[in-house]
């Protein structure tokens, strides 16, 4: 069985089902792992893809470090089976130590695999997998003071997997933005932030210098206004509670008037994945779709220039 393994997939907790529609020749499920005879494809639920695994046949938890330790340095273990024996060859490891991080910062110290046992002499491991975090979860240094709330983990993991983030002299608009998680993480950044929303912001959040806000409809803010205005907008970011197709429809328009080139936007769902809605925002040019950490039953579209 395990010779055919061409790819796996980590579900996030409680989606399995979801990701398992969108992947052919599965082979066997492990928990949250799924093992495919078929190459990776992008499946949108993933929280972490191991895109070319290979089967170690090993002796020993000496061994098995040893080959680990031939393909690359930094190593995530998923453990579903014999924990301690995983636990003890993870210790063998040179692998970077996975601690709180704060934010921004850079993941520069080399890629990171993903491996696990299949069965006392069976590695599987990927030195090629879509997520730079251990399992696909990361772990920032948490502020329990400036943010008004816990949605600012979501957007320091969006912009995590950005690569990038606004910077100073940058305009950002941030609809659904109230109380102001994302508002304040973008204000972090030094960029100055619009945030649009039906209830207000925080007021510590308001004060903050270089964020303003409107109380109003998301979908009434249209590209014409900052064209009109001579204003730049450098990103959009939206995490309105809506229909997806209501965003499609109103982020097309954003697309298309060319005058912003970075979005990030949560794609809220309701019970069943509507895939067709789904696809529709992956055939958006140079978007992609996925599912974060951070993201319950929804995914994240990001279309960046
Ligand atoms: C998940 S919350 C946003 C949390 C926010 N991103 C933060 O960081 O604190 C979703 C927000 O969408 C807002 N919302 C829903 N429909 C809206 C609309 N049509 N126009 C503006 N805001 C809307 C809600 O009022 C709510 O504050």
């Amino acid at each position: 069985m395990t010779s055919k393994i061409q790819s796996a997939y980590l579900a996030p907790e409680g989606l399995s089902e979801s990701l398992l529609k969108e992947i052919d020749g599965v082979i066997a499920v492990h928990d949250r792992l799924i093992l495919s005879s078929k190459p990776f494809v992008n499946a949108h639920w993933a929280q972490n893809i191991w895109k070319n695994p290979v089967t170690l046949p090993i002796d020993s938890i000496n061994d098995a470090a040893k080959k680990l330790k031939s393909i690359q340095r930094n190593w995530g273990l998923y453990s579903f089976t014999m924990h301690r024996r995983a636990q003890l060859i993870q210790g063998k490891l040179n692998s970077k130590k996975f601690k709180a991080q704060p934010f921004p910062s850079s993941f520069s110290d080399g890629p990171l695999g993903s491996w696990c046992l299949l069965d006392e002499n069976t590695v599987l491991a990927s030195a090629d997998c879509t997520s730079p975090f251990p399992s696909g979860e990361p772990s920032f240094i948490e502020d329990k003071d400036g943010p008004p709330n816990r949605a600012y983990l979501k957007l320091y993991e969006a912009l995590a997997f950005a690569g990038k983030t606004p910077v100073e002299g940058e305009f950002c608009i941030d609809v659904g933005g109230s109380p102001g998680g994302w508002a304040w993480v973008i204000q972090k950044c030094g960029a100055e932030v619009l945030s649009i929303d039906r209830s207000p912001l925080d007021e510590k959040i308001t004060d903050l210098k270089g964020v303003s806000f409107e109380k109003r409809d998301a979908f009434s803010l249209l590209p014409a206004e900052f064209i009109e205005k001579g204003q730049s907008v450098n990103w959009l970011f939206s995490d309105v509670i809506c229909y997806p197709e209501k965003l499609y429809d109103w982020v097309s328009v954003w697309i298309d008037s060319g005058i912003c080139k970075n979005f990030i936007c949560t794609i809220k769902l309701k019970g069943e994945p509507e895939m067709a809605i789904i696809k529709k925002f992956a055939a958006i040019s140079d978007s992609k779709v996925i599912h974060l950490f951070y993201n319950k039953n929804e995914l994240t579209f990001f279309k960046l220039g």
